[in-house]
């Protein structure tokens, strides 16, 4: 059996978490496909098929939501879905499932695991989550990552698979927030010319392509989606937001927490 799961992580959190169920899945290989750097596979040689993101604004990540979109419409393939949160995730899980169902697959199992805080408005009211997982978090995913490896088997045994979803389709979501909201509070963020060596790491980790080196980074603000992955991983902290000044980064998760979950 074979499965793929499209992830996309802004600073690494999601990224440990896939690698981890990669590992843990012993009755299929898994294959892995970030979706922000890596060529798109399609899904139909796979017999199940993960999406793993995070949740931005009590929902899925706009990268992601379009990423689910441009697949092509499938007849009932089965599927999972993975968020991690730093705080309150919201109806983030159920949007995202009811996302990947609209494209004709079966949510079979969904799950979201709380990590580090990686926003920095939130780090600054001293929201880090900084021990998330913890040990019931973490035996909470394990029962999750039990459940995909029960389904894998379900489906090697030809049994028709149900969709945990479909109750909620019709329950009114908490919404996410508004772009327009989100760009508002994070502002028009500003190069500071003072700190910046030109590395261009800003642009390498925008999912988004608004930034472009030339030679020094220029921000495109109407391509700009206010996900802080610049602010986050400027070695210099030369990105500035409204009111944040390069103050509050998260640069990935930590070595104790890579060790805790390798
Ligand atoms: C722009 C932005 C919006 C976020 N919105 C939420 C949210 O609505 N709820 C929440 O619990 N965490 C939120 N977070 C925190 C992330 O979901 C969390 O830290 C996640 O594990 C980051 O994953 P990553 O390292 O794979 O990007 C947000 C983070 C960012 C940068
Ligand atoms: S990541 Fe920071 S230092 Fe590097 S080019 Fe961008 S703004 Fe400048
Ligand atoms: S320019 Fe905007 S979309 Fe791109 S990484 Fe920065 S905040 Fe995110």
């Amino acid at each position: 059996m074979r499965g793929i799961v499209y992830y996309y992580s802004s600073t690494g959190n999601t990224k440990l978490a896939v690698n981890y169920l990669k590992k843990h899945i012993l009755n299929a290989e898994i294959d892995l496909c970030d979706i922000a750097n890596e060529k798109i596979v399609i899904p139909d040689d796979y017999d199940i098929v993960g999406f793993a993101s995070f949740a931005e604004y009590l929902g899925p990540p706009t990268l992601m939501k379009n990423f689910i979109e441009s697949l092509s419409m499938q007849n009932g393939k089965p599927a999972f879905v993975l968020n991690t949160f730093g705080g309150f995730t919201g109806q983030t899980q159920t949007e995202f499932a009811k996302q990947v169902e609209a494209r004709g697959f079966r949510v079979v199992v969904g799950h979201s695991l709380k990590m580090p805080m990686n926003y920095p408005p939130m780090k600054r009211k001293g929201k880090h989550s900084e021990n998330a997982p913890t040990t019931k978090d973490m035996s909470n995913f394990n029962d999750y990552i039990g459940r995909i490896g029960k389904s894998i088997s379900q489906i090697e045994k030809g049994e028709e698979l149900k969709s945990i979803f479909g109750a909620f389709s019709l329950k009114k979501l908490v919404p996410s927030m508004s772009r327009d909201k989100v760009k508002k509070d994070f502002g028009i963020q500003q190069i500071d010319k003072e700190k910046c060596i030109n590395c261009g790491n800003c642009a390498r980790v925008c999912g988004y392509n608004a930034i472009e080196m030339s030679p020094s980074p220029v921000v495109d603000h109407n391509k700009c989606n206010g996900c802080w992955a610049c602010y986050n991983q400027c070695p210099k902290q030369a990105i500035h937001a409204r009111s944040f000044k390069g103050e509050h980064q998260y640069k990935g998760p930590s070595k104790e927490l890579i060790d805790r979950m390798s």
